[in-house]
């Protein structure tokens, strides 16, 4: 089995990254082949600033090491570094109904908060796609807004093997899991750089304080009972601890006597604790900036020679291979 999955170089990460995405690559690493990479051509649809994308780029390959990811174990590149996605992204394209992409939540979305759309955010689903079926994935790790992106590219693969008489591609199923499909932010919608509302896992620890601090709750006194599958800061803490210790909290925070402000704190302190190794392996790679430079040269190069083997497949398929 081979699991791949990207994350845009759009933002520092983020724990709703970390739980809905970053923990499976690492738990998939050892059981299957994994392939994780920095979607940077899907970052260009909103970042206009080379230099700061190269950095960014840079720094959640360094940020995917700190937690877990293993080169030795999984292959980690950028995406750029496999220019065959935007071949096969045209190849694509041409079986790919505007109707679906017209669908896409995530456009929808964009649109409906009033970005001028362009051509790269229309196409996006389609790159995302080419992506995916480059290196023939069996599964692709996210979390739940991204769900449909992978049905789409279920479609489009289907659409492609059905136009041109061969099963070029696999049919790649999304992985999510449930409890941490969708991880809200410090104003109680989905955390997403694209609505300032994240906790950065690398940010400085004051910072990471003071918006842990400043969730919004109701009014609720210290002793009155509090409802732990109705409230913002329960589900927060439930991320960083085991089982038998949330179900703990869950029975003290239904009977009363824990208050918000002694909670946030506990939060604050499970949060370091949870990433502490991660925090500091992460210091430590951004000392040796080389190091992360030369495991992305040596995945990249991996990834494009599998790429490539598919892309031929698709050129054969569709009669684009012609002179040889
Ligand atoms: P953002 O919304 O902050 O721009 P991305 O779209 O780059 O995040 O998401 C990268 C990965 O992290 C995807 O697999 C996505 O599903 C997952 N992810 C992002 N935000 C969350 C969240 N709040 N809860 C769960 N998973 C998330
Ligand atoms: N669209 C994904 C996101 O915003 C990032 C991404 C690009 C991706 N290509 C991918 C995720 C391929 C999984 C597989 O989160």
């Amino acid at each position: 089995m081979r699991a791949l999955s990207g994350i845009q170089p759009s933002g520092e990460l983020h724990i709703g990254n970390y739980f809905g995405a970053i923990k499976q690559y690492v738990e998939l690493q050892d059981k299957h082949e994994g392939f994780y990479f920095v979607a940077n051509y899907h970052a260009l649809t909103s970042i206009r600033d080379g230099s700061y994308l190269r950095d960014l780029t840079l720094e959640v390959a360094a940020s995917f090491l700190a937690l877990g990811v293993d080169p030795n174990k999984a292959v980690l590149y950028v995406q750029s570094d496999v220019p065959e996605v935007t071949e096969l992204t045209w190849l694509l394209s041409v079986v790919t109904p505007m109707g679906l992409l017209q669908r896409a939540h995530a456009y929808k979305d964009k649109i409906a908060q009033g970005i001028s759309p362009d051509h790269g955010l229309f196409a996006y689903p389609v790159l995302m796609a080419a992506d995916i079926l480059i290196v023939q994935s069996d599964i692709v790790p996210v979390g739940q807004d991204q769900k449909q992106h992978v049905e789409m590219t279920r479609d489009i693969a289907a659409k492609f093997n059905q136009a041109f008489g061969e099963e070029v591609f696999k049919l790649p199923e999304a992985l999510i899991m449930p409890q941490v499909a969708v991880v809200r932010g410090t104003d109680g919608r989905k955390m997403s750089k694209s609505y300032n509302n994240t906790i950065g896992i690398f940010e400085p620890e004051e910072v990471i304080r003071r918006k842990i601090m400043s969730i919004v709750t109701d009014s609720k006194t210290v002793d009155e009972p509090k409802d732990p599958d109705n409230d913002p800061l329960f589900p927060l803490y439930r991320l960083f601890v085991d089982e038998q210790e949330a179900e703990a909290m869950a029975a003290d925070y239904t009977k009363g006597g824990i208050g918000y402000g002694d909670m946030k704190k506990l939060i604050v302190s499970k949060f370091l604790e949870y990433f502490a190794e991660a925090r500091e392996k992460k210091a430590q790679l951004d000392a040796h900036p080389d190091y992360v430079m030369d495991v992305l040269r040596e995945g990249g190069r991996r990834a494009r020679a599998e790429a490539r083997l598919t892309l031929e497949r698709a050129r054969e398929a569709a009669g684009v291979a012609v002179v040889r």
